[in-house]
């Protein structure tokens, strides 16, 4: 059968107290909108069959989603009265008929797990709608399940709306419905506004549709968590701390060693081999993958990289880039992307590496930027060298051959090659070609004057 989604994205998010749309604020660095989104599309959704309703910031979650997977459709919501006035602003959704999935686009943790699991009990007990709920001891905002006196399904109340023995209820609405797509079509005229909010809300369909003789039913989420959402900046940080502790178990039963999780945030698609510590200050995220036996951190920031085993990064902040075996590299660098570096390489401190591949067991010791370069196998780079690859209008590229020596503070500028196991003497500045095994000197001869005592005042002095 049919299986479409709708993704609710329009809400004001008012009590986020926040300028940007409020299923743009992050949970380990990736948007709430994003997590909704994978987990629909963990349960088989196409995104295609995805429409997502926006409102509050639409340009920014539109251009966000549309970057993401450009199948998705979005639908304008422009005033917003409710989640069931969402839910009727992308009615297209529905005419495809068989099911179809309501989600909130502030409750990051719904998985592809309990969407599947709930279809199936929607669809094996015959539902018109199957309401995913979940027990919490403190049932907070959410809106409440009202159970008949035989323990039947009878509606959702917000807690708005609550008299005093309802707002006691601990069984609760996550906001993950499955519809009967005609039935919920049928369902959405019907909705009126008339409760404390003055909205439509979505909650109301469930008892009309019950009362048009479709059968609605509850599926309890076995994870309560999945139920969490965020409506202000304490729960966004609550939704982290939860997050960040659930991706540091899974990385603890691989193997990975954490002696602390101090500043610690690990997004949840990186990868990270067995016996590798993470140290405290240390932010991996974006499609991150780390090999086995590595030490990163204290204080590193790692983005879509990926970086092999044995690596070392101290005060490290990498970004696209390529770390093979064995690297050792800090502290206080910077790699930009585009960077690779090659086994063995070693990177000291205060050196940018920026566009460029480095060669096995190359050192880059100190002070140091390299930018848009070649640079072959055994280099040796002195403290304090500059490729100068920008003259203000382009870049260009520097090329360095296997076992060159690059002089201290030699400005290479760009472009130029330096020959294999060519040198360049400190302090030169190398603006045309450097042959294979030659010498390369730029620089004026030190000029001795003697009895030249201008420094009598300061010998006075002391
Ligand atoms: C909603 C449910 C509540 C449930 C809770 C679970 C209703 C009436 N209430 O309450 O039963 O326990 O979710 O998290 O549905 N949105 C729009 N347009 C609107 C209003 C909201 O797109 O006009 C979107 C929001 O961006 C959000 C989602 O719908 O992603 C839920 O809206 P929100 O206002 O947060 O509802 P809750 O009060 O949390
Ligand atoms: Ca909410």
């Amino acid at each position: 059968m049919e299986k479409s989604a709708i993704v609710l994205a329009a809400g004001d998010g008012k009590r986020m107290r926040s300028n940007n749309p409020k299923v743009m604020c992050e949970v380990l660095g990736d948007p709430m909108i994003d997590w909704v989104l994978d987990a629909a599309a963990e349960a088989g959704i196409p995104a295609e069959n995805t429409g997502i309703v926006v409102g509050n910031g639409a340009e920014i979650v539109s251009a966000h989603i549309a970057e993401k997977c450009p199948a998705y459709r979005t639908f304008m919501q422009t005033e917003r009265k409710g989640t069931g006035h969402a839910v009727m602003q992308a009615e297209e959704m529905l005419k495809n008929g068989g099911n179809v999935l309501v989600l909130c686009g502030d409750a990051p943790f719904v998985n592809g797990e309990t969407i599947s699991a709930a279809l199936k009990e929607h669809e094996t007990s015959g539902n018109a709608v199957t309401v995913v709920a979940a027990e919490l001891p403190d049932p907070a905002g959410y809106g409440r399940i009202i159970r008949a006196e035989d323990g039947s399904f009878d509606s959702i109340v917000e807690k708005k709306d609550c008299t005093p023995e309802q707002l006691a209820v601990t069984e609760i609405n996550s906001g993950v419905y499955w519809f009967n797509a005609d039935a919920l079509a049928k369902a959405l005229p019907k909705l009126a506004a008339e409760n404390a909010a003055g909205e439509y809300y979505l909650t109301d369909t469930v008892a009309i549709i019950r009362d048009d003789g479709g059968k609605a039913g509850i599926f309890t989420a076995p994870d309560a968590d999945i139920v969490l959402g965020a409506n202000s900046r304490a729960d966004l940080l609550q939704l982290n701390i939860i997050a960040k502790m659930r991706v540091i178990g899974m990385h603890l039963d691989n193997g990975v060693e954490f002696v602390s999780t101090d500043g610690i945030i690990i997004g949840r698609n990186v990868e990270i081999g067995r016996d590798t510590r993470i140290l405290p200050g240390t932010i991996l995220r974006g499609n991150t993958v780390i090999g086995e036996g590595c030490v990163l951190g204290p204080n590193t920031l790692i983005e879509n990289c990926k970086i092999g085993n044995g690596v070392i990064l101290n005060s490290v902040q990498a970004y696209d880039s390529r770390v093979c075996d064995h690297v050792k590299a800090g502290p206080f660098v910077q790699l930009r992307p585009g960077t690779v570096l090659h086994d063995g390489v070693k990177i000291g401190d205060f050196v940018e590496v920026k566009n460029s591949e480095i060669g096995i067991n190359t050192a880059i010791a100190h002070l140091t930027y390299v930018g848009d370069s070649d640079v072959g196998k055994g280099v040796n780079f002195g403290c304090g060298c500059v490729t100068a690859n920008y003259d203000g209008i382009n870049k260009y590229r520097t090329k360095i051959g296997d076992y060159a020596f690059i002089g201290c503070n030699t400005n290479l500028i760009a472009p130029v090659e330096i020959g294999e196991n060519a040198t360049t003497a400190a302090g030169s500045t190398i603006t045309k070609s450097v042959p294979p095994d030659s010498l390369a000197v730029e620089r004026a001869q030190t000029k001795i004057i003697d009895h030249w005592e201008k420094n009598f005042k300061r010998k006075k002095k002391a």
